[in-house]
């Protein structure tokens, strides 16, 4: 089965072509961090606008890059939440109109469910049950994956998401847009145990995490050695924030996999491509024998192949959309509403 597949919810511009929903025959990706990048943060109108000029031809582009032609397409899917509501119109219109024009079902995909199946991709090994953890620029969820299309929340931020927490910390050390990845890099060269940041607990859910205090943390360290001239050590500061990231994530991880017993955790999102959080998370794996899957660095960001391997399964479980599909911009991954 052959499915087109679109994603265009925050700051990519993605067209892929999936067979069966873990052979990715093209992925064509337009990246808007250049144009992001002069403001220090997306700017929903931009993307918008970029997503709608660019949609087109990267439909054009992934199925020759695919070798299929249009009259192949079996089905059509696309991310229609979460994520920036005008950003995400785009692509659930033009899904829309290629079903029509196509004459082939269309399918609407959770994004977060994307990151999940982004592993399917990578390993053809990897069914469900397992637990799973993703973090991006703007979802940081803890997720019992029972089946292909069935899951349970575990987990969750009740503030900001990983990746932005690096992003915004990022911008307090001087680092361009997005800064998750560059953050790293600078942490490289660090102390982490040199400043102290806070690890959050939140009483009424163990698995739930906060990121917000070490956001504002890292924001006065700043301002404090500003205010008496002193001068910032940024890669100690950008290493201690790595390491409470990751002193967040990993204990939670491991404890939702105690939460559902099984013991295999996968993991994608763009903030799935840091080392630090790599290493630790193989590390904790490793020490109580459970499998972990983490999506290759291609596949952890925003990419429209992780939505075609979902659609198929969501295909597989009867969901389909019809031209009054609508496109949201939070919605639960374990109770879709499309
Ligand atoms: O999955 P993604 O491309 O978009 C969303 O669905 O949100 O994730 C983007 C996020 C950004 O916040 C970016 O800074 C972060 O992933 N990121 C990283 C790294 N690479 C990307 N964060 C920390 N370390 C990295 N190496």
């Amino acid at each position: 089965m052959l499915i087109l597949s679109f994603e265009s919810s925050c700051d990519e511009t993605a067209v892929a072509v999936t067979e069966n929903g873990r052979r990715v025959l093209s992925d064509a990706i337009d990246s808007q961090v250049a144009l992001h990048a002069v403001y220090g943060g997306v700017v929903p109108e931009l993307a918008s606008r970029r997503h709608a000029e660019m949609i087109a031809p990267l439909a054009e582009r992934a199925l020759a890059d695919a070798g299929v032609a249009r009259s192949d397409i079996d089905a059509v899917a696309v991310t229609a939440a979460p994520g920036l509501i005008g950003a995400l119109l785009v692509g659930v219109n033009f899904a829309k109109s290629a079903a029509l024009a196509l004459d082939v079902p269309i399918i609407p995909v959770h994004h977060v469910r994307g990151h999940i199946a982004a592993n399917y991709i990578a390993h053809p090994d990897l069914e469900p049950p397992f637990t799973a953890l993703a973090v991006s620029g703007g979802n940081t969820l803890l997720v019992d994956v029972r089946g292909y299309t069935d899951m349970r929340i575990l987990g969750s931020t009740r503030d900001d998401a990983a990746g932005e927490c690096f992003d915004k910390t990022a911008r307090v050390l001087g680092l361009p847009y997005p800064g998750g990845a560059q953050l790293e890099a600078l942490a490289r060269g660090g102390d982490a145990s040199k400043y102290i940041l806070p690890r959050s607990h939140v009483a009424s859910n163990p698995l739930d995490m906060s990121f917000s205090g070490l956001k504002t943390a890292v924001v006065n360290i700043a301002h404090n050695a500003d205010q008496k001239g002193e001068e910032l050590d940024r890669a100690s500061l950008a290493a201690a924030v790595c390491s409470a990231v990751c002193d967040t994530i990993v204990p939670r991880a491991m404890a939702a996999l105690d939460a559902t017993g099984n013991g295999t955790l996968a993991v994608g999102g763009g903030v799935a491509a840091n080392s630090y959080l790599r290493a630790a998370l193989e590390e904790a794996c490793r020490k109580r024998g459970a499998r972990l899957f983490i999506a290759p660095l291609s596949l952890c960001g925003d990419n429209a192949a992780m939505i075609g391997c979902q659609g198929y399964y969501e295909y597989l479980a009867g969901v389909r959309a019809d031209l009054s599909l609508n496109a949201y911009a939070t919605m639960d991954i374990d109770s879709l509403t499309f």
